[in-house]
Parts: C-alpha cells; structure tokens; sequence
C-alpha cells in the first residue's frame, strides 16, 4: 500500500519547496545519525570515544537508537566487523533499510516531504495524524514504506522525541517545525555507505551473552533506556514502555556475564544512586551531557551521566 501523498491539504499560498532554503550537506561528510534520538550520544562522542579501546573492534551496540557511537567508530576506521541491535522493530528496519535500499527510501521520503510541506498548519497535522495511523504492526507496510513512515514522524514529531506505549505504539504528538528536512538523501547516503558488511537484528539485551559469542564480538557498548534521577526528571520509554529498575539490574547482570566472557564493554547511564550501586566493581567515569528532554519540557540543563567499563588488568584495553 502507499503512505504517502495526502496532496489534497495543500495551500495556494504556501510556495516553499522542500529543497530550497536548506544548504546541502557535503557529499564527503562523516556519516552520522539518520534518526533524531532521545539520548542521542552526539553530544558526548568526544568523552566516549576517549574510552573505547584501541585497535581494530568486532563490536556490538545493544540499544542502538540512533547510533551515534557505531558511525562515530565506523568514521575513525576502528571497526574490523559490527552488530547492531534494538528491541524497537522501527529502529532496526529503519537501518536494515538504510543499508539495503537508501534510494527507493528517499524516494518515499520525497513524497512526505512534498505532501507535509506543501500544505497549511491544519493540513500538516493532519498528514501527520494519518500517517502515525498507518501502524506496521496492523498494516502490511513494506520495509521502506515502514522505514519512511519512520523517519518522517521522526523529522516531524514533538521534541523528536520517539515514544512508544507499553504495546510498542509510537504516540508522540505533532511538533512544529518550520522546514523539516524530512528527506535528507546525503545524510542517508553516507549513512547507508557507513552501514555496509554491518550485521542488524532486534534483540533484548539479554540476549547479548549469546550474540556476542555467535558473532565473535570482542567490544559492546550498551546505551540503555536511563535510569531517572527522579521521579518526575526522566523520560525512558522508547520501545514497549518505561525501562523499571529490575531491568536496570538485569541489565547489570548482561554485563557481569560479558566479563566473564572476557568481552570489553562500556555502558551509558544516568548518574544515580541505583547506577553507582549497580556498577560499583567496575570503573565509573562521571561525565556531563547537554539535554533537552525532561518529562515538563521545562528544565534543560546539563545532566549528570556515567561511563562505566569493565577496563582492567588482564583484559586488552
Ligand atoms: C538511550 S536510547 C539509545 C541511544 C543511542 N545510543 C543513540 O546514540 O542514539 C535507548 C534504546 O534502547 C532501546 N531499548 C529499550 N528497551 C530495550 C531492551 N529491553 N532491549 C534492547 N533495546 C531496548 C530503545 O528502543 C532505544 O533505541
């Protein structure tokens, strides 16, 4: 079936194209993330990648989002091989597709952006609303019908922000940006360039003890869902709802276990109290991070964050 083109909300008076008014990117840019990510790690790639190891990585990422730290190694020349996983079936069709049909994808992607462009402020909302409504889990969407869905309420949703209900329904509301870049073809180019030979698959974290041996991975970085740092402070509901603390735990168990594999890794989290308690053995690193997400929209400060790793004697760093 096709998403797109809703044309019938266009306005007389709305003359701007799509392509117009943007600079493009560079064809040689770096490739970065094609997806605007709630806890997006860009901001801190400087702090993170003073952490990795050295050398060449098999490496894994076990909530990848947007992926920021994967492009970021892919970029230095650092990864020998790749996995890449998430729970959110969206987020792994939208880089499988990435990396296997970038241009029929800015195909689609050019038809929303003409559609959603064109029309007036009622006329966007409402494309926006039919769009989210065309759910992949009760329509048969194609992947690229899929991903474009994706990343246009991505480019088009409130904040950015990816939220899904505890039955893995995105439900973020229309945002209103002025001139969306909805079909960002270098950005997804380079991207799918960057994504080539790199294995993807939906996947609990707790199946990464086993992932990394089938794979033969020697560094994971885990990015989890934060831990709030309070009650009200924190947003953590990306895939099939809020990430509880008993997932926190388990999560510090997955980690245990890849020690013992003798498996490098490095773990994001927010800097609290069950964190400190949780990674106590290991090596933890405060950092800040810029944000703008917190659950009233309304205090965007810096948020205190951890690095931990599992870096000591014995174990190649
Ligand atoms: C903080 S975000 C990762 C951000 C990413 N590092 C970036 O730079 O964009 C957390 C990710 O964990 C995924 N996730 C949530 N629960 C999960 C689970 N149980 N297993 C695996 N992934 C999960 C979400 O879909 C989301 O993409």
């Amino acid at each position: 079936m096709q998403v797109v083109a809703f044309s019938s909300y266009a306005s007389p008076d709305r003359t701007r194209s799509a392509a117009t008014a943007r600079a493009p990117e560079p064809a040689d840019a770096p490739a970065r993330p094609f997806l605007k990510w709630v806890g997006g790690k860009g901001k801190l790639l400087d702090q993170i990648l003073v952490h990795a190891p050295r050398g060449r990585l098999r490496y894994g990422e076990a909530f990848t989002g947007g992926g920021a730290v994967y492009f970021a190694l892919r970029g230095e020349g650092r990864l020998a091989s790749a996995l890449l996983t998430d729970l959110s079936g969206d987020v792994v069709n939208a880089h499988t597709t990435v990396r296997d049909r970038p241009r029929e994808l800015v195909a689609a992607l050019q038809d929303h952006e003409r559609a959603y462009l064109d029309a007036d402020d009622a006329g966007r909302a409402d494309y926006f609303y039919r769009v989210r409504a065309m759910r992949p889990d009760l329509l048969a969407l194609s992947p690229v019908e899929r991903a474009a869905r994706m990343i246009f309420l991505n480019r088009t949703c409130f904040n950015g922000l990816w939220r899904e209900n505890s039955r893995g329904v995105f439900n973020s509301p229309h945002g209103r940006y002025a001139q969306p870049h909805i079909a960002n073809e270098a950005r997804i180019l380079t991207a799918s360039r960057a994504l080539q030979g790199t294995a993807i698959a939906r996947a609990d974290f707790r199946r990464w003890p086993e992932l990394v041996r089938a794979h033969e991975l020697d560094f994971v970085y885990l990015d989890p869902p934060y831990h709030p740092v309070s009650v009200t402070s924190s947003f953590n509901a990306y895939a099939g709802g809020a990430f509880a603390a008993a997932a926190q735990r388990e999560l510090a168990e997955v980690c245990a276990e890849l020690d013992r594999l003798g498996v490098r890794w490095m773990l994001s989290n927010s800097d609290c109290a069950l964190v400190r308690e949780l990674y106590a053995r290991w090596n933890i690193h405060a950092v800040r991070a810029p944000r703008a997400v917190n659950s009233k929209g309304d205090s965007r400060g810096k948020v205190a964050e951890v690095l931990v790793t599992n870096r000591r004697s014995g174990l190649a760093w």
